[in-house]
């Protein structure tokens, strides 16, 4: 199984670049985030307090599927397709207090472990804010894929028609995060592509030229 493992901050372009990479290589997408917002959707759709979440809640209620396949992406909280919802701005409000909580991190990284092996797939790329560090330490790529705050501010406004707010609510939520995972920085071994200067085009590029040494 090829694990290529990518970090970034919000707005750094992870989330489609990753997925354009999986789908010329031929391999599986992971977005391990939307298991964090999944989960933020389905406790506060049960009114669940955070105090009140514990293992056993996470492994026996909390039924959570999602596809590895890039041309068919999709998020279910057991018949629930969620794929949309957890997109919105209330869910990107309250994740961060949840993706905080050490138990739910713990839990993440056995998902994350269990949806690759059973992926089908002979490699996946894995994208989210810790995944080449604590997640994925040992994949055979890690990238982390950065871009200057403006450029990352810019490009948000540009996806999602809220406009300026956008870029508050990112600053706050890379705020937060960074509490919680040291996402800006490359650790040792990882690899840094700053987007900065790219396009899209060039920085998958960049990303398929690691991979492309390693294989
Ligand atoms: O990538 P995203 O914006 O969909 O991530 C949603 C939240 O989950 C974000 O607040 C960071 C958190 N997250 C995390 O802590 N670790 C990951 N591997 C992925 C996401």
């Amino acid at each position: 199984m090829h694990i290529v493992a990518i970090d970034g901050p919000a707005g750094s372009g992870k989330s489609s670049v990753s997925k354009t990479v999986a789908r010329k290589l031929g391999y599986g997408y992971l977005d391990t985030g939307a298991a964090y917002r999944a989960l933020t959707w389905f406790i506060s759709s049960q009114a669940k307090n955070l105090a009140a979440i514990d293992l056993d809640f996470l492994t026996k209620e909390f039924d959570y599927r999602i596809s590895l396949d890039p041309d068919d992406y999709w998020v279910k909280v057991g018949s629930t397709d969620v794929t949309y919802e957890i997109r919105e701005t209330s869910i990107g409000e309250k994740v961060s207090a949840i993706a905080g909580l050490p138990i739910i991190r713990e839990y993440m990284r056995n998902l994350a472990h269990e949806l690759v092996n059973a992926s089908g797939f002979a490699g996946v790329v894995v994208e989210g804010r810790d995944i080449t560090t604590v997640v994925f330490p040992s994949a055979q790529n890690r990238i982390l894929l950065t871009a200057s705050e403006e450029v990352r501010l810019r490009r948000r406004s540009a996806e999602l028609p809220e406009g300026i707010s956008i870029a508050e609510q990112i600053t706050k939520r890379d705020q937060n995060d960074s509490k919680v995972v040291d996402f800006l920085s490359p650790a040792t071994g990882v690899e840094l592509v700053d987007s900065t200067e790219l396009d899209f085009d060039s920085t998958v590029e960049a990303i398929i030229r690691i991979i492309e040494r390693t294989k």
